[in-house]
């Protein structure tokens, strides 16, 4: 079993963002520059938007935080999106997801403008990607095609089952490994919570990708012997035994499936970093797309 280290690969990207900011900035060009909106105060939400932050400052981005109150209303958190659309020195942005009742998701994803959408959650983006045209990809799904394209796992003709059906993570990466590229030609079988007989069929996946949201759901007897693993779930759960008071669990029963596995990522340090590391791919994207 090879572990599938979204730590140290997201590292060696930040080293490639680095160099290529360095690159543009001798060239005279200017710095990309990512801002990201949070509406409240979610715990998870703040942790991640800050890491997104810290990031750009150690790949040499520049960054905007807009935080702003969970009772904003819809309509002043549209005004702030035009504003970013309109910034011509914010490259790209993102609002941070989940979003208060209140306000209607879709209609703040269908105002980013599309060539801002470092996301890629906006419809035109989510086209293209269906089409194998340019687009900015979702962070998630994108960190996972970069993942298994640097272990240089062979996709082509594999039989890739998807756990869970978000418009984050499982609908994009079942289109992703289907789609004739370098990383896809998968045969893929989507799976969710009405699926009958799940385990049968996360038996039969070469390539196991899960993103269902329920810690340790994935056990030994629903893997097969030699699958790829990946698992995108992360969760906090309560561990009176470490100082922190907590630990990190993925949605894989990593210490049962991980023998079973030729390659498998770990959480915390496998899909997380890579997210990132997509994230900021896709704002020195926008950026050079801009030609500036
Ligand atoms: N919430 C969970 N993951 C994401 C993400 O990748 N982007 C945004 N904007 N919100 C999220």
């Amino acid at each position: 079993m090879q572990l599938l280290d979204g730590k140290a690969t997201a590292e060696k990207i930040r080293e490639e963002l680095k160099l290529a900011v360095e690159t543009r900035k001798s060239r005279g060009q200017k710095i990309p520059h990512l801002a990201a909106v949070i509406v409240g105060s979610d715990g998870a939400s703040r942790t991640y938007v800050n890491s997104k932050v810290k990031t750009c400052e150690k790949v040499g981005f520049k960054s905007t935080l807009i935080e702003l109150a969970t009772d904003i209303s819809e309509e002043e958190l549209l005004a702030k999106v035009n504003d970013l659309n309109l910034d011509d020195e914010i490259d790209g942005f993102i609002v941070q997801l989940p979003l208060p009742k209140h306000i209607d998701e879709h209609k703040i994803t269908l105002a980013i403008r599309p060539s801002k959408d470092v996301d890629g959650f906006h419809p035109e983006n989510i086209g293209r990607m269906m089409l194998n045209l340019p687009c900015f990809l979702p962070a998630t799904p994108a960190g996972i095609v970069e993942l298994l394209d640097r272990y240089a796992i062979e996709t082509s003709g594999k039989h890739c089952v998807v756990i869970g059906r978000s418009n984050i993570v499982g609908s994009p990466m079942s289109i992703l490994m289907w789609r004739n590229a370098k990383i896809g030609n998968c045969t893929v079988t989507i799976t969710h919570s009405r699926t009958k007989h799940l385990d049968e069929i996360s038996k039969s996946a070469d390539i196991l990708i899960v993103a269902l949201g329920k810690p340790e759901f994935v056990t030994k007897d629903m893997v097969k012997d030699g699958a790829v693993v990946v698992d995108v779930g992360i969760h906090r759960v309560e561990d009176a035994s470490r100082r922190s008071g907590f630990k990190l669990l993925g949605d894989v029963k990593f210490d049962e499936v991980a023998p079973k596995c030729s390659f498998i990522s770990p959480v915390p340090g496998g899909v997380g970093p890579m997210t990132i590391a997509s994230l900021m791919i896709n704002t020195l994207r926008a950026m050079d797309l801009k030609g500036n």
